[in-house]
């Protein structure tokens, strides 16, 4: 469970340090909320998710682990992807998609928390 979490991680953290070096080369900010969890809920908390789970591998093979990975790396790809589409066209079609794409985000890291009260 670790390695599969850090392999992830990478992936959002080279899209997200090209989306920020793109941003400060066109000097079109517009997508920094996008950038910025792109970094944070894709880089880093994967990052520290596979951290956890290599520690303490016992809490990475419970049926919550398995929810929580795949909340997250649901939630996170349509979460991002429907804010840039909103920021970029402005067109507001797709909020539903960007709120019900957060809960499961939300809902994965509570379950992520008793998982890590349980078995860590
Ligand atoms: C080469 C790598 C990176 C580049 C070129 C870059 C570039 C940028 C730029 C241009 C902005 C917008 C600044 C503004 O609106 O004034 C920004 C914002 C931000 N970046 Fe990055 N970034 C990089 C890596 C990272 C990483 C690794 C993280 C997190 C781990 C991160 C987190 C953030 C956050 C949280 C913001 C928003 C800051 C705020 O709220 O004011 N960035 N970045
Ligand atoms: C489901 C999870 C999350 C949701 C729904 C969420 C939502 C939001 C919202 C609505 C904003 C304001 C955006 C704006 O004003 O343009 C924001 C900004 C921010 N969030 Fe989150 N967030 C989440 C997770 C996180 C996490 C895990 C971190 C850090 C590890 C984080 C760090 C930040 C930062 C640094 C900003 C300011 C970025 C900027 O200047 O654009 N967020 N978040």
């Amino acid at each position: 469970m670790g390695a599969k979490w850090f392999k992830i991680a990478v992936v959002y953290f080279v899209i997200g340090i090209i989306l920020g070096i793109v941003m400060g080369i066109i000097h079109d900010f517009a997508l920094t909320p996008v950038h910025a969890h792109i970094n944070l809920l894709g880089w880093v908390s994967m990052a520290l998710f596979g951290a956890i789970y290599h520690f303490y591998p016992q809490a990475g093979e419970t049926g919550l682990a398995k929810t929580h990975f795949w909340l997250h790396n649901i939630g996170v790809p349509l979460m991002q992807g429907g804010l840039a589409y909103t920021v970029l066209t402005e067109n507001e079609s797709l909020t539903i998609v960007i709120i019900i794409a957060s809960l499961a985000v939300v809902l994965g890291g509570i379950l992520f928390a008793v998982n890590l009260f349980r078995n860590v």
